[in-house]
């Protein structure tokens, strides 16, 4: 089998604490080629990896005959054409979320990628973590009954710091809607299927953050009918003061079913908290070990911090799906479905008004 050789678009924060390290667990896989349009996190980047093709421009990396897929972290306004890039010239993508800018750029994505034949998967990294795969076993199992209601809440302590493009609607599209609520509204399609309609507020709290403009939400909440009958209530904010952050801070998916409810919390990576209808109430359940990591993936679940460790199973997930010829999970349509939603939240906010999706939503 030859190598898989991989290039890196975005040498920045995710880059190196998940796809570089999830790269390199992944048998015969190599990175062979990274990007960043900022030099100095491309030397940076240069000297942790000893990757000796570098540019600054994508156009020069994800067009080379020695790549055969691309990984794109770079923020979120340069998703789409890096991927079209990388696309036209054959290669398989995987690229960070939101995919896109709003559901039609990711819409294009996706087709063309279809169109292509290359492999395409979106970044929603949670649904590597163990419980939430359980949680979806369970769901998927029949163990909750029919699905009444998906209740998901995170709430972090950013403070006022500057977020950099993260804070700039041109660059970022959206807040906290993009950079955490769209993992929750991916799993909420998971878990319960797609939204019919729904009512939002994104609120703008902080229009400065250490001295630079902020037009993008801090907070978001989005009140959901699923298609199913079921109910949704998603909430997200960067600023729950005192709440700390990332796996340290609150981050809930609660399911009730007419058979039992099920609870997951980030921290608890290993466990769920479960209730049977009738019963005393919630009980923790520990997740079993065959979830423990992604199926085949090499990952050794005793090894470094599992709090972390789960997103490396990512990577393996985008090799395996090539080197077996068969879709990622979750593919494009997954990301642009969960652009969709955010897309009727940003109208709904401005509006004032409940959105309609559009029945492939
Ligand atoms: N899946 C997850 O859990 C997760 C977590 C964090 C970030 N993200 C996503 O990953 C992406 C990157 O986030 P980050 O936190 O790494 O950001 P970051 O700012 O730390 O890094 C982004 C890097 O991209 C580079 N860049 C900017 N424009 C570029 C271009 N045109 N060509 C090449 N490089 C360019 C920047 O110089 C920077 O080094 C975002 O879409 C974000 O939403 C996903």
């Amino acid at each position: 089998m030859s190598a898989l050789r991989v290039a890196i678009v975005g040498c920045g924060g995710i880059t190196l604490q998940n796809h570089l390290p999830g790269f390199a667990l992944c048998p015969d896989t190599c990175v062979v080629a990274l990007c960043d349009a900022d030099p100095a996190a491309l030397e940076r980047a240069r000297q942790q990896t000893g990757v000796v093709v570098t540019s600054t421009r994508f156009e020069e990396i994800v067009t080379r005959d020695d790549v055969d897929a691309v990984v794109i972290a770079t923020p979120n306004f340069t998703h789409a054409p890096v991927a079209h890039a990388a696309i036209a010239a054959g290669k398989h993508v995987l690229c960070e979320k939101p995919i896109a800018m709003n559901a039609a750029e990711a819409r294009g994505m996706a087709e063309a990628a279809d169109r292509a034949s290359v492999r395409h998967m979106t970044a929603f990294t949670y649904r590597f973590v163990p419980a939430m795969r359980y949680l979806s076993h369970l769901v998927r199992e029949g163990v909750l009954g029919d699905i009444r209601h998906y209740r998901s809440c995170r709430l972090q302590d950013w403070g006022t710091r500057n977020l950099g493009w993260r804070q700039v609607r041109k660059l970022a599209a959206t807040g906290e809607l993009g950079d955490m609520l769209s993992h929750r509204i991916d799993f909420a399609h998971l878990l319960v299927g797609p939204v019919q309609r729904l009512v939002a507020n994104l609120k703008n709290l902080t229009p400065v953050r250490d001295g630079h403009a902020n037009d993008t939400d801090d907070w978001v909440a989005i009140l959901a009918d699923f298609r199913n009958g079921a109910t949704g209530v998603l909430e997200s904010s960067k600023l729950a003061s005192g709440r700390n952050e990332s796996w340290r801070s609150l981050d809930t998916v609660e399911v009730n079913g007419s058979q039992a409810s099920a609870v997951f919390i980030t921290g608890k990576w290993n466990e769920l908290q479960l209730g049977r209808a009738g019963g005393p109430g919630l009980e923790i359940v520990p997740v079993p070990r065959e979830f423990w990591t992604w199926p085949g993936a090499p990952r050794d679940p005793g090894v470094g911090d599992p709090l972390v460790t789960f997103r490396y199973d990512q990577a393996f997930e985008f090799v395996d799906a090539i080197r077996t010829q068969r879709p990622c999970v979750p593919g494009f349509h997954e990301g642009a479905r969960v652009l969709l939603v955010m897309d009727a939240a940003v109208r709904s906010a401005e509006t004032r008004q409940w959105v309609e999706l559009p029945a492939e939503g």
